[in-house]
C-alpha cells in the first residue's frame, strides 16, 4: 500500500453492501422499512459487559442549586457505583449511579473520581464539577417530543420517554434531557376541551392544559430516574402552534418553570414578531436579553436554548444574552431539498459558524430525526420509519457530533429499534461531540459531491468526517496540508471503534453514496 494512504479491510464488502442498501431503500420507499433487517449495516460494535463510564469529563453548575446527574455507564447490570472527592452536599446512589443533592455554595472546580464495578470488571473516570456561572460545558443531550407528538403531547408520553431513555440504554451514553416542546399550555380559542380553560391563574401564573395534570410531579418522575426535564415557551403572546406564550409574563413564567423543577428552557420567537416593534438587531435581541437576565437569578439551573431560526446572526450574540445554544436555521423537518435530504442543507448552514461555539455556547442545527418520526408537514400523521438510508443516518449523526451540536433525538421513544440505537449510541462518536475543548469542526472542503469537517480535540487528536454527498460511491482524499497536519498519524475509525492503519500525508477513503468515514487522527 502506498505510504500515506490506507484501505480499510471492510471496504472489500462495499459492493455487496451497496447492493443490499439499494434493496433496503427500495423497501423503505414502499413502506416496508419496519420489516427490513438493518443489522448488516450496523457500524457501532456492541458495548462490552464490563463497565465503561461515558459522558463528559466536566459538568458546569451554579453554586447552591439542586443537582441531579446519572452517571452514564454501559456494561452488564448490576453495576456498583462509587465516587471519590464527592462534595458533602451531594449524594451518590451506589445502585443506580445517580448523583443528587445540591451543588456546593462555593464556586470552584471539584475533582471527582467516578467508579463503576461489576463481575466483569471496573471502570474509573475523572469528572470535574465546575461550580461557577457556566452551564452546558458540553452540548446538551436528550430528547424533545416535537417531531413525534406535536400538538398531542401528554404527561404520559413524556413519562414513557423518560422510561425509554433508561430502558433503551440511551441514558448510559449521556442522553439526559427529556424535553417538552410546544403545546403543553392552554390554547386560547381551541375547540378541543383538553386544551381549553384559563391560560393563567389569579396570580398570573401559567397553567398547563388538561393533558398535564401536575407538572411538578412530572419533573419529579424524570428526576427520580436521574434525568432532567425541559420545557418550552416563547416571548410572544402565542407560541408557534398558537398556545399561550410568555409575553409580559416572562418573570413569573421563569419562576414557575423553576418551581415546577425544569432544567431546560427552549424560548421560541414565533408571534413575537407582532410585538417586536421592528427588525433591528436590538429588536431581535430584546426578548432573549430579558429572559437571559432572569434565568441565572433563579434558584435552579436552567439551560437556555434560543429558538429564532438564526435571525440577526444570532450566533454572534446568543451567548452574550445568556443563551447556551441557539438554533441557527429554520426547522429541519420543514427543509426541502431536491437532491439531498434536508439534514444536509441545515448541517451546511450550521457548519458555517464554528467560531461561535465554545463551552457553554453551542450552535443548534435542530434535532436528530431518525427512527420512527412524525411529519412536520402533516403533524396529525402517525410517526413512520425514517426514509433516510443507513449511510445517511450515520452521516447525520457524524455531522452533528463534529459540529459539537446538542444531540437531541426527536423520534418516537416508544419505537426505538436496534438500528436507530446503533446510530444514536456510539460512545466514541458521542465523545467527539462532548469533547471538553468545545470546538466546532471547521469546514475543510465543500464541493457538490464532497464535504469534509475537522474538529480539534482536547487530547491533541483531530476528528475528521469525510462525507460523500455525490450520487455514487467514491474514493475521497484529504491531505495533511488541508488538515493542517504534519507527520505520521494513527488512523482510528470512530464508528467501528478500531485503528485502521497509519498515514503520513493524506487520508484516502472509499465512502458510500451519502455515507461518511469518520476518523480520529492521533499523533501516535
Ligand atoms: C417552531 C420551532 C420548532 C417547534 C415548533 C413548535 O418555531 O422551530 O422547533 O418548537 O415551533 O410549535
Amino acid at each position: 500500500m502506498p505510504r500515506g494512504s490506507f484501505a480499510p479491510a471492510y471496504l472489500k464488502d462495499r459492493l455487496m453492501h451497496s447492493a443490499a442498501l439499494i434493496a433496503v431503500s427500495l423497501m423503505m420507499g414502499t413502506g416496508l422499512a419496519g420489516a427490513a433487517d438493518l443489522s448488516a449495516f450496523m457500524l457501532t460494535p456492541k458495548p462490552g459487559r464490563a463497565p465503561r463510564i461515558n459522558g463528559p469529563g466536566a459538568y458546569g453548575a451554579r453554586p447552591g442549586r439542586p443537582f441531579v446527574y446519572r452517571i452514564p455507564c454501559t456494561g452488564a447490570r448490576p453495576i456498583r457505583f462509587s465516587a471519590k472527592g464527592l462534595p458533602a452536599t451531594l449524594h451518590l446512589d451506589g445502585n443506580t449511579g445517580i448523583l443528587s443533592g445540591k451543588t456546593p455554595d462555593k464556586a470552584g472546580e471539584y475533582k471527582l473520581e467516578l467508579r463503576a464495578a461489576n463481575q466483569q470488571g471496573k471502570a474509573v473516570r475523572q469528572f470535574k464539577l465546575v461550580v461557577g456561572d457556566t452551564l452546558a460545558l458540553t452540548p446538551p443531550m436528550g430528547w424533545n417530543d416535537w417531531y413525534t407528538h406535536y400538538d398531542h403531547v401528554t404527561d404520559k408520553l413524556v413519562r414513557q420517554a423518560a422510561d425509554a431513555m433508561i430502558a433503551s440504554g440511551m441514558a448510559d451514553y449521556g442522553y439526559q434531557y427529556v424535553n417538552i416542546d410546544d403545546c403543553w399550555m392552554v390554547k386560547p380559542g381551541s375547540d378541543n376541551p383538553e386544551l381549553q380553560g384559563e391560560a393563567r391563574d389569579a396570580d398570573g401564573a401559567i397553567r398547563p392544559n388538561r393533558r398535564f395534570p401536575d407538572m411538578a410531579a412530572l419533573t419529579a418522575y424524570i428526576h427520580a430516574r436521574g434525568l432532567k426535564a425541559g420545557v418550552y415557551t416563547g416571548p410572544g403572546p402565542r407560541t408557534c402552534a398558537e398556545f399561550t406564550g410568555s409575553y409580559r409574563h416572562e418573570e413569573i413564567d421563569a419562576r414557575t418553570f423553576a418551581k415546577w423543577g425544569f432544567d431546560f428552557l427552549k424560548y421560541d420567537w414565533c408571534s413575537y414578531t407582532e410585538v417586536a416593534g421592528g427588525k433591528t438587531l436590538a429588536d431581535y435581541k430584546r426578548p432573549y436579553e430579558l429572559m437571559g437576565g432572569i434565568l441565572p437569578k433563579l434558584e435552579r439551573d436552567i439551560v437556555f436554548n434560543l429558538c429564532q431560526y438564526g435571525m440577526g446572526d444570532v450566533w454572534n450574540w446568543g451567548g452574550e444574552v445568556g443563551g447556551h445554544s441557539w438554533r441557527t436555521t429554520g426547522d429541519l423537518g420543514l427543509e426541502k431539498d431536491t437532491r439531498l435530504p434536508g439534514f444536509y442543507s441545515i448541517g451546511f448552514k450550521n457548519a458555517a459558524h464554528p467560531e461561535a461555539a465554545r463551552p457553554g455556547r453551542w450552535n443548534d442545527p435542530d434535532y436528530i430525526l431518525i427512527g420512527s418520526v412524525g411529519n412536520a408537514f402533516n403533524i396529525q400523521a402517525a410517526p413512520s420509519p425514517t426514509v433516510l438510508v443507513p449511510d445517511e443516518q450515520y452521516s447525520y449523526m457524524s455531522m452533528w457530533a463534529l459540529m459539537a451540536s446538542p444531540l437531541i433525538f426527536s423520534g418516537d421513544m416508544n419505537y426505538l429499534d436496534e438500528f436507530t440505537l446503533n446510530v444514536l449510541c456510539n460512545s466514541e462518536v458521542i465523545e467527539v461531540d462532548q469533547d471538553l475543548l468545545g470546538k466546532q469542526a471547521r469546514i475543510v472542503r465543500h464541493t457538490e459531491s464532497e464535504f469534509v469537517l475537522a474538529k480539534a480535540m482536547e487530547d491533541g487528536s483531530l476528528a475528521v468526517g469525510v462525507f460523500n454527498t455525490g450520487d455514487k460511491p467514491a474514493r475521497i482524499q484529504v491531505t495533511w496540508d488541508e488538515l493542517g497536519l504534519d507527520g505520521q498519524r494513527r488512523v482510528h475509525d470512530v464508528w467501528r471503534q478500531k485503528d485502521i492503519g497509519h498515514a503520513s500525508d493524506l487520508l484516502s477513503v472509499e465512502v458510500n453514496r451519502h455515507g461518511v468515514t469518520m476518523v480520529r487522527l492521533f499523533p501516535n
